[in-house]
């Protein structure tokens, strides 16, 4: 079977499940070769509750790009004690790219243009994840339809072109107050900067608190156009800018030595 006719026949058994049970399915469905992906937000910590409750054999990772906030380090910490550090694997950047980067284009690149942040992005993010997915079929996020209008044609079960992987969005459809009504009911940490008015968080440079009323993802790359507001972990070709591909914009060559 190929990838789209088992996304197909997923979905279609997916229908009237719940995030708990589409998480069962997918541990039954792709055993060790499904992988949640965790940056540590309100959507992810519910993922990973749930994971522990009902999927415990799923692997966990995070991207740590070297730019979060302390915060977000905190949290892992918690994560780490609450539900064993050996279920969550930390990827990081490639160190030569990073040097090469920030040597060519400067510590903080990413305010210059949208082609500088998604190199940064591509090198901080993209192709770590590439690592974090080399030996799965599937992963697992915390994406939702609302979060933002590159996601309103996500599906539960999809094909992820760029990463020729299976993604699965169990909390797509749930709205923000769902995913805190569950925070609250089990209780999860979180991080405390939502309590300062971050909703999605990333990298300390390229997040910032929104007021109220603002979209929820204004508060990311807030210097960019809402269309170019995705670090190519989720890239979406209907809004992909010709000039410059999500995360593929690359170096100028390095000067010879
Ligand atoms: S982003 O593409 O804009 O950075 P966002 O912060 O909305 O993504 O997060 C959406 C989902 O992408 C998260 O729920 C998580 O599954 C995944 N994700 C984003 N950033 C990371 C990261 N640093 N490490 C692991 N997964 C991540
Ligand atoms: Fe770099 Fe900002 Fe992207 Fe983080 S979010 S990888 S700091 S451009």
């Amino acid at each position: 079977m190929n990838p789209k006719e088992r996304i197909e026949q997923l979905m279609a058994r997916a229908k009237s499940l719940n995030p708990p049970q589409t998480l069962k399915l997918a541990a039954a469905e792709f055993g060790s070769r499904v992988t949640f992906a965790t940056s540590l937000g309100e959507e992810d910590q519910v993922i990973v509750d749930m994971i522990a409750a009902h999927a415990p054999g799923i692997e966990i990772f995070t991207l740590d790009t070297g730019r979060l906030f302390q915060e977000s380090y905190d949290l892992m910490a918690k994560n780490q004690q609450k539900y064993g550090r050996q279920n969550f694997k930390i990827y990081y950047p490639d160190t030569k790219a990073v040097e090469e980067m920030v040597k060519a284009r400067g510590i903080n690149l990413f305010y210059e243009s949208v082609d500088n942040r998604k190199l940064c992005c591509g090198v901080r993010k993209v192709e770590p994840l590439r690592r974090a997915l080399a030996n799965v079929d599937a992963w697992i996020t915390g994406l939702r339809r609302d979060q933002s209008l590159t996601r309103t044609d996500a599906q539960v079960f999809e094909w992820d072109e760029p990463n020729q992987k299976i993604k699965i969005n169990p909390l797509l459809d749930w709205s923000l107050q769902q995913v805190r009504d569950y925070i609250k009911q089990h209780n999860l940490d979180v991080n405390p900067l939502h309590a300062q008015g971050f909703v999605s968080i990333g990298c300390a440079p390229c997040t910032r608190a929104i007021k109220t009323g603002e979209d929820i993802r204004a508060g990311r790359w807030w210097w960019e156009q809402p269309e170019s507001k995705e670090c190519g972990l989720h890239d979406n070709p209907k809004f992909r800018r010709t000039s410059s591909p999500g995360g593929t914009a690359s170096l100028p060559e390095r000067p010879k030595d």
